[in-house]
């Protein structure tokens, strides 16, 4: 099964996909959801059992974005700590969020339950350390504030890891799962209440007429449907979301351990910044390490291949390592305001478009809860976190000085990527493996040589607003420093919020 990017994911590799789907036999339906990944199949199979008709719509294949990049671990104690939530949001806002992320663990662990399905999926207990006084200070405010949102957490000497610490904390019950295998049951169960999937189709264009949603599709094919969810990860184009939004790389490695007792069972986090997280995986009999971090902006760092190389010296230091089996990153977006966007989509003219975005680290809980909100709003017309997780709030306060920030970083990238490219006279000068954005013959080109040799050239302006796109030298794409659009060696769109390819050059003839 494929993924967005060209490193396989432990994931990727221990599941076995069912066949590629697109065919469907109507063009009516209650609601078009685009996007196959966790959110979007969670969303339909939840509208299919309250008695909706779905369409799903995926432009790739089934979790080819996030969900197959994830680390999947299944946490109410959320990136954002509970601390900042009740500064930015009040207590009782805070403590909404602690429960809707129960809710959302709850409902994976019901759907686990009810379709029996084997996806590795434990309930677990969280570990976060410090290893310095500044680290026991901020743990100490994410331990009173854990406590104050009605979380079970107690300070511990005792953590599942060979990690120096100098203090931490435990909070129960967290989770861990296979989030493909999972996916791949909620498509079946999805399937079997009769919701249809079409696979490797692009929207092209969504109209509103006579109250209704109509879906137009790469072929033409146009669909109708009372609603449309966009479950995209990021929403495509550019609106109020795309300034709310900052993209991110995380990197995962899997390592096999010398000796078989020093797996966690649990999830643990250090809280250097950016912060590694910690939890083992089994499939048929056989455990893993997964270790996570060294997080940055998507397109703004020199070398990502080098993150791993950190990553695993950091991972050698507490654990003897048998071998390295697995290496690969993903990406999240972060929210200005440290909780996601869910609900009807701004800006538009009715209440009948739909978007969940803004997830951060928190990707399998989120895509859970979205599922829930947007099926309650479709179906009942309101839900209990409709108001804290609105994609329309303004908090002037709480988001503000994020928004600056991340805002002036997409100018800054806007401008100075352009003044800061390398000039080529020669072809030959790029290694095999190698991309670059050069200056060549009067041309800014983004230029990949493959192993064999064969040049690929792009053009780096991004579709989306026009940033100078980066090479990605781990995951073999093209990345936008700016909202995190990301393509492929030849330009093919991989991830929006861009909604076409590079355009390339044809180095023979130096034509467009
Ligand atoms: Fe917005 Fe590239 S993603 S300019």
């Amino acid at each position: 099964m494929k993924r967005d990017g060209a490193n396989i994911s432990y994931w990727q590799d221990t599941s076995e996909w069912c066949d590629f789907k697109e065919v469907v036999q109507q063009n009516d339906y209650d609601v078009v959801i685009i996007g196959a990944g966790l959110t979007g199949i969670t969303t339909g199979l939840m509208l299919q059992k309250a008695g909706k008709n779905c369409l799903i719509v995926e432009a790739n294949t089934f979790g080819f974005g996030t969900t197959s990049g994830t680390s999947a671990h299944l946490n109410t104690v959320l990136d954002t700590p509970y601390c900042d939530l009740i500064a930015n949001f009040g207590k009782e806002n805070a403590i909404l969020s602690a429960n809707a992320a129960k809710e959302a663990l709850k409902i994976i662990f019901n759907h686990v339950q009810e379709f029996e399905i084997s996806c590795d999926f434990a309930y677990c207990d969280g570990y976060m350390y410090a290893t310095n006084e500044d680290e026991e200070k901020e743990l100490k405010k994410i331990y009173d504030a854990i406590l104050e949102v009605g979380l079970k957490v107690t300070y511990t000497d005792d953590i599942p890891g060979p990690m120096d610490k100098t203090k931490a904390i435990k909070f129960e019950e967290q989770g861990r799962f296979h989030p493909l295998l999972y996916l791949q049951a909620l498509v079946e169960e999805y399937e079997k209440l009769g919701g249809d999937i079409r696979e490797r189709t692009t929207v092209t264009e969504i109209n509103e007429e006579n109250n209704r949603q109509r879906v137009t599709v790469d072929n033409g094919t146009n669909y109708h449907a009372d609603a449309v969810v966009y479950a995209t990860h990021t929403p495509p184009g550019t609106h109020l979301l795309t300034f709310k939004l900052a993209p991110y790389r995380s990197y995962v490695m899997g390592f096999r351990l010398k000796d078989d007792n020093q797996y966690p069972e649990d999830l643990i986090y250090d809280m250097q910044d950016p912060f590694h997280y910690f939890r083992k995986a089994t499939y048929q009999n056989q455990n893993i390490l997964l270790v996570g971090g060294q997080d940055h902006k998507t397109g703004q760092h020199p070398n990502p291949e080098f993150n791993f190389v950190i990553l695993e010296a950091f991972v050698r230091k507490h654990y003897a390592v048998e071998e390295v089996v697995y290496r690969w990153s993903s990406q999240y977006y972060d929210s200005t305001d440290g909780l996601p966007y869910i609900g009807y989509f701004p800006g538009k003219k009715s209440k009948q478009q739909f978007v969940a975005t803004g997830y951060s680290g928190n990707g399998m809980i989120f895509s859970t809860l979205s599922a829930k909100i947007i099926s309650d709003l479709i179906v009942n017309g309101s839900s209990e976190y409709e108001k804290l997780f609105s994609p329309g709030r303004i908090k002037p306060i709480a988001g503000f000085s994020n928004f600056i920030t991340e805002n002036f970083n997409v100018a800054k990238h806007l401008i100075l990527d352009r003044l800061t490219i390398d000039k080529i006279d020669d072809l030959a000068d790029l290694a095999k493996g190698e991309g670059k954005i050069v200056d060549y013959q009067k041309h800014t080109i983004g230029l990949y040589k493959d192993s064999e040799g064969t040049l690929l050239a792009v053009d780096p302006v991004c579709k989306h607003a026009g940033c100078i796109v980066q090479w990605n030298n781990t995951e073999k794409s093209w990345d936008c420093p700016c909202h995190g659009a990301r393509y492929a060696p030849n330009g093919d769109l991989l991830t929006g919020p861009a909604t076409e390819g590079l355009c390339t050059y044809n180095l023979d003839e130096g034509d467009e």
